[in-house]
This record gives C-alpha cells, structure tokens and sequence, in this order.
C-alpha cells in the first residue's frame, strides 16, 4: 500500500507475520547472529501491548539492590534505553552494544516465538511476554501510528485502521497469531515462558511484580516486602510517575523519531470505547473469538 493509504511505516510480509521494512533486514540478521546467555531474560511482545511497562517493571526488578529507588536510572532514561529492542539495534548496526552488555542482560524483541534466534531456544532462557485485549491494542497502536507519520501526512481514517488490523495487516501482525504462538510455548514451558496479560497487570501490579521477581530468579526476600520494595517498584515504573519524568516528556530515543511520550499515552484498559461503535467491538471479538478458540486463552476484556 502506498504509506498515504496504510500505515505510516511501510510493511513486508516475511514467514508469515508483517515486519516493518525497515527492521526486517536488522531481525533476519539478529535472527541468524544472535548469541544468547543462558542467564539473559528476554520481553516480548506485539507492539503496543504494554511492552514499555513490561521492560520498567523488569529492569526495576533486576537492578533493585544496585539503584536506591529516588537516584534510579529509570527516572533519567526511558525504559527503551535501559532495556533495548535487538530487533532495532541489529538494523542500525548497534548490535556489538547489544554483545557489550554485561550479564545478566534484558533484551526486547517484537518477534513471534517462531522466528526467534536459535541460541534462545536452546539456551532455554527465561521468556517474557506481555498481550493485551487487541481493540485497545489498535486503538494504541492508530494514536501511534498518527504520530509517526511524516508532517502534512493526513492521519489515516480509523476505520481504515480497524480493516487492515482485522486483517491481520499491521506492524507484527497478525496479532492473534503471534501470541498464541507465546500463549501455546507458556503452556508447554512454563517455568521458561512467563505469559502476562496488561489487563492484569492493571489490576493486580503488586502481585506480577512478585511472580516477575520469581521468574527471573531475584525473588523479593520477606524483609523487602516489609519494607515496601514491591511497592517502589510498581511505584517507580507507574504510569503517572514515567510520564511526568522529563526524558519522557521531551526525550528522543532517535533524532528522527517521534519524542518518547508518544509512548506514554493514556495507559488503561478500555479505551477502545471512545473509538469504537458497538458494532466494530463485536466485529473485532468475534475475530479474536474465532482466532482463540480451542485454545484456552481469551483476549477480549470483559466489560
Ligand atoms: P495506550 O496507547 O492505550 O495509552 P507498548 O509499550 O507496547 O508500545 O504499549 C504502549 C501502551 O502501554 C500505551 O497504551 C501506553 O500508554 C501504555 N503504557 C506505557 N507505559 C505504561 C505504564 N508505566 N503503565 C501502564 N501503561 C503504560
């Protein structure tokens, strides 16, 4: 599609999912090149289920005895600079900051389970994933997509959003299949593949918090529970709290690219309500319905 009449960044189909063509080269290469370490923790996600969350709750987590909570530097860096997105860094040939890390790395990738790197797999490295209810996936990803678009570009109708969304056709997708390719993994390996919904993490933070402690082996110990660690986690990685920070209101993780508020939007669940008629809501669950069915996982918040 020319990008007047589709997305604002142009798409190619590869293997199945549609990748964004800028990065396709960098995730076929970061796919064949990767080496992971058996103690790196991965997030993963379809863009715009609640990935910059994920990585701020995780690297909080990870890094909690190093930083004191009130000089951390999650107040001075957006959580995509503590936590990078390999499929980027393997694009615009950063990936030897990827390889200089030290362990125990977190690294992000957008990359449905089928395609991720061998060295993953066999590794057998802690997985992390995160989904949403897809209506407000769209409605995110369509506010996103608005500001990536190149000035004097018209913003694209939603309902022509909603079509290409439910087609399959948008940044990652199909959606449906790429976390039931997650969802299917977490089921045959869970104590490897932590599978999250932002719906729950919305309403019990403290709780995922715990279980994300646990996952990546730095469980809280009672002591820090009593002294409110948990709490300064979910505290710190809040909503309101990273929005309001600085570099996340006129920070830039690329000269090019739009500034990182763009990923602090609105931050709930829901809001598919003020963008979408009833009839559209029903039309894109049935999808999702008829995508899940059999398998046991439903998407579709209730409500
Ligand atoms: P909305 O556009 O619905 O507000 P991703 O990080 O995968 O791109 O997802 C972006 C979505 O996560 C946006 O949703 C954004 O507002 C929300 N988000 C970002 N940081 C968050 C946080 N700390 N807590 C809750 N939601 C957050």
């Amino acid at each position: 599609l020319p990008l007047e009449e589709g997305w604002a960044i142009r798409l190619r189909k590869y293997q199945g999912f549609w990748f964004p063509q800028q990065i396709l080269p960098g995730s076929m290469a970061m796919q064949q090149n990767f080496k992971a370490r058996p103690d790196d923790v991965f997030v993963l996600s379809h863009p715009k289920s609640g990935t910059t969350w994920l990585k701020a709750l995780t690297y909080a987590i990870v890094t909690r005895t190093k930083y004191p909570f009130d000089r951390h530097p999650l107040l001075s860096q957006n959580p995509h600079e503590c936590v990078p997105l390999m499929d980027r860094s393997y694009s615009t040939g950063q990936d030897s900051e990827i390889e200089a890390m030290p362990s125990p790395r977190i690294l992000n990738s957008h990359l449905p389970y089928s395609l991720l790197p061998h060295s993953i797999k066999s590794l057998d490295c802690q997985l992390i994933y995160v989904c949403r209810d897809p209506k407000d996936v769209l409605v995110s990803r369509w506010f996103f997509n608005n500001r990536m678009r190149s000035e004097g570009m018209e913003p694209i109708p939603f309902t022509k959003a909603f079509e290409m969304f439910c087609e399959g056709n948008s940044p990652y997708g199909p959606l449906w299949e790429h976390v039931l390719e997650y969802w299917e993994e977490s089921q045959r390996r869970p104590d490897k593949v932590l599978f999250l919904k932002y719906e729950e993490m919305l309403e019990e933070p403290m709780r995922i918090v715990k279980r994300l402690a646990q996952f990546v082996g730095c469980p809280f110990t009672p002591e820090e529970e009593k002294e409110g660690v948990v709490e300064e986690v979910v505290k710190l990685c809040s909503f309101d709290k990273m929005k309001s920070l600085e570099v996340n209101i006129s920070g830039k993780l690329r000269p090019e690219f739009v500034t990182n508020d763009a990923f602090f939007r609105k931050g709930g669940a829901g809001d598919w309500r003020n963008h979408m008629d009833p009839e559209m809501a029903r039309k894109l669950d049935r999808v999702t319905e008829q995508k899940l069915e059999g398998s046991g996982l439903t998407l579709n918040a209730v409500g």
